[in-house]
């Protein structure tokens, strides 16, 4: 078979398909990793003791498929029921399985008129729309563009901040009637914190289903957890990734409506979450404190590192993460990557048009934040 036999094997929206850019993650001796939002703090000891201790002949063991023990300890933590509860391969797996469950593919749609039949009729314009706000989290068009829905993408205001629900009206590019919204709240890259007040007023003005990624929520002043519990039509996304330590184990939850929940839990993979990652988060949520004293020195660590980057020059916009989003001076951000990355110091730049002019950059341990900070001073005097 030549290769042009082959790629017809391939279906067409595949064929074309632009894949989500990850974050690099090189092995290179010495490198400080400020590029992909990992907590640098390593996971508490009785988490990796739980770990260890698991790693015996109980592999050969197919683990929980509904991840139960860990849904109930989660349910107990946010005052709700396991039944408002799925845990996934990581939030990005949920993510995905709710563009499936909730959006009709545009691409194949129902001819008009093929049958009479209510579950048949041919669906609406809206019932294919996936939408999100530019800049937010970059997988949201790779999953609709995956599933051949169509993409409502809308730019949030110049610094980032949340049109109010009387703006978006006015602008008429939202579509309050999307089968499907994505709001990454604290925002992702902006690392800019949302009120609950002003995502309530965004969810109460939806008729379609609203996902809240709380992906980087532990590092900010609110979340909008009640809201999941409140609206039916809201799930908000969390995971162990990112605040708990575990991006290696790959573990996120939904929380929202048992009717969406059990919607969620028709599609996913029998087994979708692996039973170290399950023993990992349970132990987690058995030594939460460990975490918040983590969550606190990064974001002392985040405070002092833009205080510092701004004495030198950079603009940074205030974050709510644990990542900061900045403009530096002097040289284009993206040659401001390179000259850091030649110092061993790996930071993140996304050519977007919104921020093609900033780079983003993890916030690591304080060692780490004060090497920035010096190399960032050398390259300017040099
Ligand atoms: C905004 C946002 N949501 C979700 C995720 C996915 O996290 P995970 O799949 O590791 O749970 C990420 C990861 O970078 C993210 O930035």
């Amino acid at each position: 078979m030549n290769k042009s036999d082959l790629n017809n094997l391939i279906r067409p929206l595949v064929r074309e398909l632009h894949p989500y850019v990850y974050g690099e993650q090189p092995k290179i001796k010495g490198l400080i990793k400020l590029n992909t939002n990992e907590n640098p703090y390593p996971p508490s000891p009785k988490v990796l003791a739980a770990v260890k201790t698991a790693v015996d002949g109980r592999l050969r063991l197919y683990p929980s498929p509904t991840a139960q023990a860990l849904r109930e300890k989660l349910a107990k933590l946010h005052g709700c029921h396991a039944d408002n509860i799925i845990v996934g391969n990581g939030s990005d797996e949920l993510l995905a399985l709710a563009v499936r469950a909730f959006v009709e593919p545009a691409c194949c749609r129902h001819p008009a008129g093929r049958s009479k039949q209510k579950s048949e009729l041919p669906a609406r314009r809206w019932q294919h729309v996936v939408q999100y706000f530019t800049p937010s989290y970059s997988l949201y068009p790779v999953l609709a563009d995956i599933h051949g829905a169509a993409k409502n993408a809308v730019v949030l205001k110049l610094d980032f901040s949340l049109p109010s629900v009387a703006e978006l009206k006015r602008g008429k590019r939202w579509d309050f009637n999307a089968a499907l919204t994505f709001v990454t709240t604290p925002n992702a890259p902006s690392g800019r914190g949302y009120s609950t007040r002003e995502i309530e007023a965004l969810c109460k003005a939806h008729h379609g289903l609203v996902v809240l990624d709380e992906a980087y929520v532990d590092f900010a002043d609110e979340n909008a957890m009640k809201l999941a519990l409140k609206h039916p039509h809201v799930l908000v996304a969390r995971t162990f990734s990112k605040a708990y330590s575990l991006c290696f184990q790959r573990v996120g939850y939904f929380v929202g409506h048992a009717e969406l929940i059990a919607a969620l839990h028709k599609i996913r993979d029998s087994y979708n979450v692996n039973g170290l990652g399950q023993i990992a988060a349970e132990a987690t949520l058995d030594d939460l404190p460990y975490y918040r004293a983590n969550f606190r020195k990064i974001i002392a660590t985040r405070e002092k590192l833009s205080r510092e980057l701004t004495l030198l020059g950079f603009r940074v916009l205030p974050s709510q993460t644990n990542f900061i989003l900045t403009q530096p001076p002097r040289f284009p951000a993206k040659d401001w990557l390179q000259k850091l990355r030649d110092q061993k110091i790996l930071v993140r730049w996304f050519s977007a048009p919104e921020v093609k002019d900033y780079l983003r950059i993890s916030v690591g341990t304080p060692t780490e934040a004060e090497a920035l900070g010096k190399t960032a001073g050398k390259i300017l005097s040099g």
